[in-house]
Order: structure tokens, then sequence, then C-alpha cells
């Protein structure tokens, strides 16, 4: 078993650091935030996560996981130190590397002979050599080695995703540093691909664009099913038997989001000019996600008689996606906020964004989906969470001004909605 620094406890960095404890390894991880890891060092997970704080209390009491303040004290000995770092889109639509570089200075003064440091944040080509010279600048010792091996957890099921991935796959110029990566996984039952760096990294990209353009084509598909009457649910079902095709990440929604997708596809956008590659292909699939989101906001206009502007609309989710607390880069909160700007009166319920929620502009946020309904003209459900089917619909009708759904999620029962008296719009049925 290894010693492990983990630099970074967000939604990568603390799963990494729960999992890697509970595949038994001795690890210590390190964050910025006093107050996070005042938290962590407590038992208390500061992110909503199925089963990571059951794994950061088994880690504290074996004594395998301990939370510390900082990269330094995270990887002071450490056999392999992974950054965990956030790698935001900079203003030039680029990977903002500027807190992997932050980290890897850091880092770079404590690190033991034959340490090796893991990528695991989501970076550019190029990104390993550059963590590499950042350490030799920093005054790394001459024989540390440096890998990519990206992370492919999704938020909400990212500890059954660390611990039973579809595949392990690690980058490295030295074959053995990749080698020694990957034996960190022991215990996970999962294909493991070593490879080159650049590969490893272009591994994670392509793996983002491509979902990401799945699901862009099946909302195209979903948009033209409406226009010849179609019902895109059933044109669904009878594609995703094909194993070529499967039913991941083929459900016609308001556009893709969340903290990955967008940033990743528009980097990767980013690496093809670089290299003088028209990506159209990827181009399209951005820009017909963002026409999505402004089909949303049509919809909700319509349900409103045509005019958003002194109209009240109820909004059922803000997540990115159901089961997890992450609001960033969400479709729900800019659909939201796009029927703000266009004068709405919107009140907002989700069961999980917490205080976050508040400091959406311009919201007024309610304290259950009833109360979001109260005198509405139409009722917008944005984010799938699984409660919205189970509510008292005919309570829902009697609170509101105009019994309206949109149901950007396909989440409701058309007909029973119907039967109930709303007029109901989904997505391509
Ligand atoms: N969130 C996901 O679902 C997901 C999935 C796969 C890959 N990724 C990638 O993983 C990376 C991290 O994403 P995330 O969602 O976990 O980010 P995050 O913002 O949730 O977490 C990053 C953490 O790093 C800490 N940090 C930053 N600089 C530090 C430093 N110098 N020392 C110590 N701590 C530091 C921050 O305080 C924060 O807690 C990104 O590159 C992302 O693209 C994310």
């Amino acid at each position: 078993m290894s010693s492990i620094g983990v630099v970074g406890a967000g939604y990568v960095g603390l799963t990494t650091a729960a999992c890697l404890a509970h595949l038994g390894h001795d690890v210590v991880c390190g964050d910025l935030d006093a107050e996070k890891v005042r938290r962590l060092t407590k038992g208390e997970s500061p992110i909503l996560e199925e089963g990571l704080d059951d794994l950061i209390v088994e880690g504290l009491r074996s004594g395998r996981l301990r939370f510390v303040v900082g990269a330094t004290a995270a990887s002071t000995g450490a056999e392999f130190v992974f950054l965990c770092v956030a790698t935001p889109q900079g203003a030039d639509g680029r990977a903002d590397l500027g807190a992997i570089d932050a980290a890897a200075r850091e880092v770079a003064p404590v690190l033991i002979p034959g340490a090796v440091v893991v990528n695991k944040s989501t970076v550019p080509v190029g990104s390993t050599e550059r963590v590499d010279r950042v350490l030799r600048e920093g005054g790394a010792v001459a024989d540390v080695g440096v890998a990519s091996n990206p992370e492919f957890l999704r938020e909400g099921t990212a500890v059954r995703d660390f611990l039973h991935p579809s595949r392990v796959v690690v980058g490295a110029e030295d074959a053995a540093v990749g080698v020694r990566v990957s034996e960190l996984y022991r215990g996970v039952h999962a294909p493991v691909l070593v490879t080159d760096p650049a590969s490893a990294e272009m591994v994670k990209y392509a793996s983002n664009a491509f979902l990401a353009t799945k699901i862009s084509f099946v909302n195209a598909i979903a948009n033209l099913c409406e226009a010849v009457n179609a019902d895109v649910r059933e044109v669904v079902l009878g594609m995703g038997y094909d194993p070529r095709i499967g039913f991941e990440f083929l459900h016609p929604g308001p556009g893709w989001g969340g903290s990955c997708f967008p940033k990743d596809t528009a980097a990767l956008l980013n690496t093809a000019d670089d290299a003088d590659y028209d990506f159209a292909l990827l181009r399209g699939a951005i820009t017909s996600n963002q026409a999505q989101r402004e089909r949303m906001v049509a919809k909700v206009r319509d349900a409103c008689s045509g005019t958003l502007a002194g109209a009240r609309v109820a909004v059922w989710g803000l997540t990115f996606k159901a089961n997890t607390d992450d609001l960033r880069d969400s479709p729900a909160v800019a659909i939201a906020t796009s029927l703000v700007e266009a004068g709405a009166t919107v009140r907002a319920y989700d069961p999980a964004a917490g205080e976050a929620a508040g400091e959406i502009a311009g919201l007024e946020i309610a304290a259950d989906p009833y109360d979001a309904c109260a005198d509405a003209d139409a009722l917008v459900v944005l984010t799938e969470w699984d409660q919205f089917r189970w509510l008292d619909f005919e309570r829902v009708a009697a609170s509101m001004r105009r019994a309206e759904v949109v149901d950007t999620r396909n989440l409701l029962d058309p007909a029973a909605m119907r039967r109930l008296g709303f007029g109901y719009r989904g997505v391509g049925r």
C-alpha cells in the first residue's frame, strides 16, 4: 500500500482521497479552504455524494485518511501526489491552468525521490509536460515522475464510478511510472490503459466531447420529432436497443451543462484551432446546445400566452442534473436567469442547491415545490429530480393561476397531466 497526497478536496479530490483510503492506501488530502478542512476532519462531507460520508468516516476512523490545509502539507513525504484542482474555462475559452501551476509549485520542494505527481484534473494535451517543467523550476528533486490519470466519475454517483470505473487510463512518458500509478487501483476491476501522456489527456476530452455531441444529437432529433409529430421517447427506445448506440446519454432535455462539458468542449475546440483543425462537428454541438436552452425559454413564453414580461413562473430544479448539489454552468440556472431577464417573476425550488440558490440574481427561492407554484402562470421542470414525479398535481394545479407545465426533462406523464387539466409541453413529444 502506498502513501498518497491528494491536492484539492472538491468533487474529484475528495472522492479520490476517500476511495484510495478505502482501497487501503494512506492518504492525506489537502485543500486551501480551511473551513472545508475543519468540517472534513469532523467527518462532514461538504458536498452531496452518495456513500461519500461513510467512506470519509471509515477513513478517519481507520487512520488511513487525514485532512490538512494546503498542498504542501498533503504532499510532504508522499510516494504519489494527485493534483485534483479546478481547471475552469478561461476568458479565451482555453482551460485555465493557474491552479494546476500553483499546486505544482507548492508541492515541488517537498517531493521525495521517486515520487510521482499524478494529474487527475482535466487538462489539455501538453499539460503533463507542463507540470513536469513547473516541478523542475520549483526545485523538485531529479527523479520525480509525472503522469496523467484523467477522472471519469460523474457527480451524483462519484464513489460508485471511482470504485467501479469503466476504465482506468494512465499516461506517462516512462511506462514504468504509468504502471506504478495503475497499480494504485489494485482491487478495482476495470480495463487499464497505460499510454503516453498526450493520448491519456486526449481520452478525457474526446470522451466528454463525444457525450456532449450525443446529447446535442438527440436534442436535434427531439426538435425534429416535434416538427413531424413523432414521439422522441419512442424513437430513443427504438434506437437504444441497438448496442452500437445504447440508451445512455440519449435523453432529450434543456441542453447539457455542468462543471465539465461546457468548459471541456470549449477547451477541445481551442486545441483544434491551435492545431489548425476545423472541428466543425464539435462547434455545431456547442452552438445547438445554446439554441436548445433558448428553445426552452421560448416554450415557457408560449405557455405564458406569448409574453414573459409580468408573468409568474414556477421553476422546479436548479442543479445541472439530479442527485447533485452542483450549480456550476447549470442549464437550469441559465434558463431561469433568461426568464428573469425577459421580465418574469421566477420562484424556484430545488431539493439540494441549498444556500447557493439564494445567490442567483433575481430568483425568489421557494420552501417547497408547492410554494414555488403559488399563483404561477406556468411551471417549468428544469432538473430531473425523481421526487417531482410524485407530487400532488391536483394541489399544484389548484394553486396556480393557469395550469401550464413545461417539462424540459420529459419527467411527467403528459396524458396524466392533461387529464388533470394542465396544458403540457415536453421536449420532442
Ligand atoms: N466534477 C466532476 O464531475 C469532474 C469529473 C471528472 C473530472 N473533473 C475534473 O477534475 C478537476 C477538479 O474538479 P472538481 O469538480 O473536483 O473541482 P472543485 O472546484 O470541486 O475542487 C477543487 C478544489 O481544489 C482546491 N484547491 C485549489 N487549489 C488548491 C491548492 N493549491 N492547494 C489545495 N487545494 C486547492 C479548491 O479549494 C477546491 O476545494 C477539474 O479539472 C475537472 O474538470 C471533474
